[in-house]
């Protein structure tokens, strides 16, 4: 069923029939055009808010509960309590989301009461494909609850300011994430993708190609950020904190007793504002070529190895190999080379230009920094094969989706394509494919629709 404003209140309606009236806000999901895996070591992205939302019909409480249902009832109801401590609920539950948004939000403008409300949440973002279905979920708990406060937008948080601080009270859910999924939702804007810079966040809107589709493909592998794709999905930033360190040494050798290296964007943009070509030359020489365990990473930094596991890595586990630092450097490095090329040829109205950087890209996300998975390097040869300017994986990885830079002319042929040698081939009932194929469209920030308040 299409989701629209009379669904979402006559929801609301049935789900809580002694609420009083309800108002609407819509939180959109996103696609990461190019710069995966970058957001967390503070480097440069370029996604785009797309037109699937999360949608909630909310209204306050007298007291201070907070009642959640879900028109989907893959996601159970919720109740719990405001209070200064939230205790999240188990690792995946969807509720931790909310609770999240609420916790992050207590913790900046300490309100005097603990609001309750009744939250009825519906969306057409499919989860766990990579589309940010669960921080669009954050941002839309945070409108409803910025709106029971008495809170306004822009008056008393920017959005920018909303952005870092949604950033944050995300890893209540154990993630270690960056900023990229909070910052596009609340300030993406229709016909443009965001370049978004971070600490401090900054974004400037590029226009898209106007002629040239961005087709996303859902590989049908669900890679909700739940337990082991939770922890798969750690171990990028944690591995990348070991190399912030063992960097940061080498610059010290290198260059200056007292640098501090804060995160690896600081290589770039911090005083050492090196170019590509020296960071590239700086990181050869702090990693070696072959994995290493972490008691060669303790002794390069002249820290016993047991201080390490304290310092930030109690959740990191040794890869059964070591860890491939160079590779995983390797990635950042040429990553974000492509994000800035392909916002070039943006601005240039370059699509040839901007497909080649996404494959180049999700060869570098599979071979150097591991994130992809069989099926999605399937369905990126498939795409090239049927005539794509540019595929690649998009989001966290390990499933989820591919995002496709189709031209105009192309789009029959390409759809048929993937439909005969991904899907067909791959067994999947009609009903699935029928659903994975999302042409999106980009579009604007999350925002209130009705208001009742
Ligand atoms: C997830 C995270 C983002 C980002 C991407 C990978 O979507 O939430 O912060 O790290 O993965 O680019």
């Amino acid at each position: 069923m299409t989701i629209t404003l009379d669904n979402m209140l006559n929801g609301h309606r049935a789900a809580f029939p002694d609420a009083g009236p309800a108002s609407l806000c819509r939180a959109p999901g996103r696609v990461n055009l190019i710069g995966e895996h970058l957001d967390y070591n503070g480097l440069p992205v370029l996604p785009m808010a797309i037109d699937r939302a999360i949608y909630l019909a909310f209204s306050p409480r007298e007291d201070n509960l907070i009642q959640l249902r879900n028109q989907d009832r893959a996601f159970a109801p919720a109740d719990f309590r405001n209070t200064a401590a939230i205790e999240p609920s188990q690792r995946g539950a969807w509720e931790n989301y909310c609770k999240a948004a609420i916790v992050g939000l207590n913790a900046h403008f300490h309100p005097e009461r603990y609001a309750g409300m009744d939250l009825y949440v519906d969306g057409d973002i499919p989860s766990g494909a990579g589309l940010s279905s669960s921080s669009a979920l954050v941002v839309a708990t945070t409108l409803a609850y910025l709106s029971v406060l008495g809170k306004k937008m822009e008056q008393d948080i920017t959005r920018l300011e909303l952005a870092t601080l949604l950033a944050e009270a995300e890893q209540y859910v154990g993630t270690r994430g960056g900023g990229m999924d909070q910052a596009v939702i609340l300030l993406g804007r229709r016909n443009h993708a965001c370049m978004i810079h971070f600490f401090p966040l900054r974004v400037t809107h590029v226009p898209v190609f106007s002629d040239h589709a961005f087709v996303v493909c859902n590989s049908l592998v669900k890679a909700h950020k739940t337990g082991a794709m939770l922890e798969r999905y750690n171990e990028g930033p944690l591995t990348c904190r070991l190399l912030r360190a063992v960097i940061e040494q080498q610059a010290r050798e290198d260059y200056d007793d007292d640098l501090r290296i804060d995160r690896l964007a600081d290589l770039w943009y911090g005083p050492l504002g090196l170019t590509h070509e020296e960071a590239a030359y700086l990181i050869e020489r702090a990693t070696p070529d072959e994995a290493v365990g972490l008691a060669w990473i303790a002794q390069r930094l002249g820290a016993p190895e047991e201080t390490l596991r304290q310092d930030g890595f109690k959740e990191l586990v040794e890869p059964p190999g070591g860890f491939l630092l160079r590779t995983r450097a390797r990635h950042q490095i040429t990553e974000h080379q492509r994000v800035e090329a392909a916002r070039d040829c943006l601005l240039a109205d370059d699509p040839e230009g901007f497909g080649a950087a996404m494959y180049h890209s999700h060869w570098s996300c599979a071979e150097d920094y591991r994130v992809s998975c069989p099926e999605l390097d399937a369905m990126v040869h498939t795409a090239q094969a049927a005539g794509a300017m540019g595929a690649r994986m998009t989001g966290a990885g390990f499933g989820g989706c591919t995002v496709n830079l189709v031209a105009p002319e192309q789009l029959g042929r390409f759809q048929e394509t993937m439909h005969r040698q991904y899907y067909q081939n791959n067994g999947f009932p009609l009903d699935d494919i029928d659903s994975a194929f999302l042409p999106v469209r980009s579009a604007d920030w999350a925002d209130y629709m009705v208001q009742e308040r």
